[in-house]
């Protein structure tokens, strides 16, 4: 059994690590401006800034409820760079064609990080796990029809440095959880990516 000095220390080396490797690329490193279409790709810039609004609601949950202080570095590490990707993608969109729900997203967001926190450190992880993959996989997708279509190179590169973030994100989360996943953090992971396959296909809508 892993115990908490073990998650401080897994933490304080992947803070000192990643301060070492190159810096992350800063809002003002990528020239980012309102996208005009087409239809396909503003509505999946609606689902992404509905889906990092919900990401910054995800990490002031656990840190809401959450004191343990692995946890709380590791929510404030990625807190710090959700809120650049809120600020990366909502530059890709006008005002008009923003998502209507973003109330529901922050409420959303937090629970999914909230909940959780009130059963330790081992069910956050598990659900920032679930919550990136999909990232990944929902961000990949952008990319391939944004290379194939040979469309707006501007995106792509936010959507591609977005997306080694969320994969960072994810092998951090998978790494820290210390124990599989029981049976009732399997229920609840499946829904968390029931859920966000859900409010994607209401951000492309509304
Ligand atoms: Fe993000
Ligand atoms: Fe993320």
């Amino acid at each position: 059994m892993l115990g908490p000095n073990f998650l401080v220390k897994r933490n304080k080396d992947m803070v000192s690590s990643s301060n070492s490797g190159p810096p992350e690329k800063s809002s003002g490193d990528i020239n980012a401006k309102a996208v005009s279409g087409p239809d396909w790709l503003l509505r999946d810039l609606r689902s992404d800034v509905a889906g990092e609004v919900g990401a910054v609601a995800i990490y002031q949950g656990i840190l809401a409820v959450s004191r343990n202080p692995s946890v709380r570095i590791f929510a404030q590490n990625h807190l710090r760079s959700e809120r650049r990707h809120l600020q990366l993608v909502s530059t890709l969109l006008g005002k008009k064609q923003r998502t209507l729900l973003t109330p529901v997203w922050r409420l959303a967001g937090f629970l999914t990080g909230a909940l959780p926190s009130f059963f330790g450190a081992n069910a956050i992880f598990h659900t920032i796990c679930a919550v990136e993959t999909f990232v990944d996989t929902h961000y990949q997708q952008q990319i391939d029809r944004l290379q194939a279509e040979a469309l707006h190179p501007e995106v792509l590169s936010i959507l591609e440095s977005c997306r080694t973030d969320e994969i960072k994100h994810r092998d951090e989360a998978k790494d820290l959880s210390g124990a599989a996943a029981g049976f009732f953090t399997k229920i609840w992971t499946f829904n968390v990516d029931l859920g966000s396959r859900v409010a994607v296909m209401l951000a492309r809508r509304i």
